[in-house]
């Protein structure tokens, strides 16, 4: 039997980068996934997967939208009877210092980063505890969740904020069978850094002990351990995927 048959898996930001190649490893092991993004090309990434004969619908979702949510866990529901796992991916950069921020970046960057968690763990535990059942939640944090980048004063801020409420949901619910994590990835090679030079890629590159940037397929295969049972003892944590750049 594959590790995540007959479980139910919601991804948002599916459509691209981490999120993508996430549902794809989620739909091998047996998951039906629901790809859920902003952007409507997913539709097309949904039917190739089922036409390779995984299991997932597309809902349009904009995760800063509290309807959109609502609707994205009725959808699922609907669709495949039940909710096991949220993994709330979808983020956004606006690479700013401080001073040249403007409010609607900031408040962007909360909405897209911030807001979108708060909204998309509250539904699914709601939709936990209705089902009776456990559940487990996966943000997406960064290792900016833990240490600073010029430029990132809105990005750092958010991922700051998802580090401290997943420690806060894991308190709040670890005792009636939710998990709640949060990933800290170092910096992966997907579009979002497609905007960075290549001065800045190298430096980057440099600040990775491992030497290199990581693979979305690395950060997706510590998402689906982390929603799995092996790690059926660990909740609260954000968890590093990063090539050491944390470390020194
Ligand atoms: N790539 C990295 O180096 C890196 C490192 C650490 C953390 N992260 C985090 O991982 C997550 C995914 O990043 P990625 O690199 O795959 O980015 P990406 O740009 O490749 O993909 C992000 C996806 O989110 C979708 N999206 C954007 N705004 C949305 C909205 N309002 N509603 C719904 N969907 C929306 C986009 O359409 C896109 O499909 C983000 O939260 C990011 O901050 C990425």
């Amino acid at each position: 039997m594959k590790r995540f048959e007959n479980k139910v898996a919601i991804v948002t930001g599916a459509g691209s980068g981490l999120g993508e190649a996430t549902a794809l490893e989620f739909a091998k092991e047996g998951a039906s996934v629901v790809l859920a993004d902003i952007s409507d090309q997913t539709a097309e990434l949904s039917e190739k997967m089922n036409a390779d004969g995984y299991s997932t619908i597309f809902v349009k979702t904009n995760v800063a939208d509290e309807g959109d949510i609502a609707k994205l866990v009725e959808q699922t529901v609907a669709k495949f009877g039940k909710l096991d796992i949220m993994f709330a991916n979808a983020g956004i950069n606006i690479e700013r210092t401080l001073e040249n921020l403007e409010t609607d970046d900031w408040q962007k960057v909360i909405d897209v980063n911030l807001k979108s968690v708060y909204l998309s763990d509250r539904y699914a535990i709601k939709q936990f505890r209705k089902q009776g059942t456990g559940g487990v939640i996966i943000n997406s944090g960064s290792i900016h969740s833990l240490v600073a980048r010029e430029g990132l004063a809105a990005y750092a801020a958010t991922k700051g904020g998802v580090k401290l409420l997943t420690q806060q949901i894991a308190a709040e619910v670890s005792r009636d069978g939710i998990r709640a994590v949060a990933i800290a990835p170092g910096y992966i090679k997907t579009p979002l850094i497609n905007t960075l030079s290549q001065e800045v890629i190298d430096n980057l590159v440099n600040l990775h002990p491992i030497g290199r940037l990581g693979e979305p397929i690395e950060v997706a295969r510590t998402v689906l351990f982390l929603a799995s049972d092996d790690a059926s003892f660990i909740t609260g944590i954000t968890l590093p995927i990063d090539g050491g750049y944390t470390a020194v």
